[in-house]
């Protein structure tokens, strides 16, 4: 990414003003300001429990507040009388990013997974840059790639400057899959994509796991989404939105040959996993009566559905939590908020009270002219340049309507 010109910033900063305001947002509304920090008498053991309702992504993202704020100095914490809750205190300050870096330790960073095939290297580098705009937390990327793009991705994330680089490490590994026959998972709906189903097995020193799509974009810090992962239940190990919200017009509920999980499907594209969880679980299945561990199921079950499948990875999915509900925490419409949510209609109320907070252009929408806004968002956070000052950053992303946005509503 290169230098860009004032000028540059002045145009992409009219670029988001325009967006804003035809997007209806909620910017004007007043937001109580947030308390300046945490009572440090309070200690909390584990998270705060969620809001029953999100605070919108109408409101700013808290990156930009915090970071304009201006805070007493605080002691910083002994080295070694660090509890985990403290630890959690540190990574959940917003806008500090310098004072918990430096201590920040690896337990506590967030993990990140996309698989990034074919021409899929700016949509992957455009959804990191989002990550790494709006979140708090150190982050882990785990970029799963064809040997062909690696060189690429490492040029690119290295020439990123400090005030990026410093929030995030990357790896890079190539396409492997463990079981069963690799050409025949590359068939698998696209050369890549069965690649996810085997994160529990590859990545084994980590805990838990975002994975997304490389067409995802977040709208608001990666931390918020993080935060469901505490809200499971003692059986979830896993999380995804519902593949629609209308079963009338879903795919699955009218098309799909084999079993799919409640009455829409589930859609993958954004999927929190506790890899912990997965790894230690016996799954239901139809193929056997005892159950079985992730890595042993998941070739059998190819096997057995493998001409009914349409939708590769996403569709095993499907079987898998329709035989297992109970490891499933179904995560609302605005996580992951797609054209399919605005094309007949809004049909993620979510979103339009809340905001959308994770964008996810499938159908190719950031590339073609059906979808304006989402392709305006992903050229607006394309084109920020990672080497301007964080102050034009800020004012790209908040927005209220779903309706596919203005484009329908003008
Ligand atoms: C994932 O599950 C394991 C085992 O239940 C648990 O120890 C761990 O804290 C969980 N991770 C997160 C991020 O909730
Ligand atoms: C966890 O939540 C799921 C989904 O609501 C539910 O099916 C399951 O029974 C719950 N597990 C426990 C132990 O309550």
């Amino acid at each position: 990414m290169k230098l860009r010109s004032k000028a540059a910033a002045l145009l992409l900063l009219a670029l988001a003003a325009l967006l804003l305001t035809l997007l209806s947002l909620r910017a004007g509304r007043a937001e109580p300001p947030a308390p300046p920090a945490r009572p440090a008498a309070a200690p909390q053991r584990r998270p705060a429990p969620a809001p029953e309702r999100l605070p919108g992504a109408g409101a700013l993202p808290r990156a930009g507040q915090g970071a304009r704020r201006r805070r007493p100095p605080r002691p910083r914490p002994r080295a070694g009388r660090r509890g985990a809750a403290s630890m959690e205190k540190l990574a959940r300050r917003s806008g500090e990013s310098r004072s918990f870096q430096a201590v920040l330790p690896p337990e506590l960073w967030m993990h990140l997974a996309v698989v990034a095939c074919g021409n899929r290297l700016e949509e992957t580098l455009v959804m990191l840059k989002s990550a790494v705009l709006f979140s708090h937390r150190k982050m882990q990327f785990h970029i799963f790639t064809e040997d062909s793009l690696k060189p690429e991705f490492d040029k690119q994330l290295r020439q990123w400057p400090d005030s990026y680089t410093k929030k995030f490490e990357h790896r890079i590994y190539p396409i492997t899959f463990s079981v069963g026959n690799p050409q025949e998972w590359k068939k698998l709906f696209k050369p890549c994509a069965a690649q996810r189903l085997f994160l529990p097995v590859i990545l084994k020193d980590v805990d838990s796991l975002l994975y997304v799509d490389t067409d995802v974009l977040f709208l608001r810090p990666v931390d918020d989404i993080w935060k469901l992962l505490r809200q499971f239940n003692s059986t979830q190990l896993a999380a995804m939105a519902p593949e629609h919200e209308i079963p009338k017009i879903g795919w699955y509920s009218r098309f799909a040959r084999h079993p799919f999980y409640g009455s829409t499907g589930l859609n993958s594209g954004v999927m929190l996993m506790n890899l912990t969880r997965i790894r230690s679980a016996q799954f239901k299945n139809s193929m056997i009566p005892t159950g079985l561990a992730w890595e042993d199921m998941l070739y059998p079950l190819y096997q057995k559905y493998k001409n009914a499948i349409t939708w590769g990875d996403q569709d095993l999915l499907n079987i898998i939590f329709y035989f297992n509900p109970e490891c499933l925490y179904v995560f609302p419409c605005q996580w992951n908020y797609r054209p399919d949510h605005c094309m007949y209609g809004s049909n993620c109320k979510e979103a339009e009270r809340e905001g959308v907070s994770v964008l996810h252009g499938n159908r190719g929408v950031y590339h073609d002219d059906k979808q304006p806004t989402f392709k305006a968002l992903y050229e607006a956070i394309r084109d920020v340049s990672v080497f301007l000052p964080p102050f034009s950053r800020h004012v790209l992303i908040s927005m209220k309507q779903s309706r596919c946005f203005y484009h329908q509503s003008l």
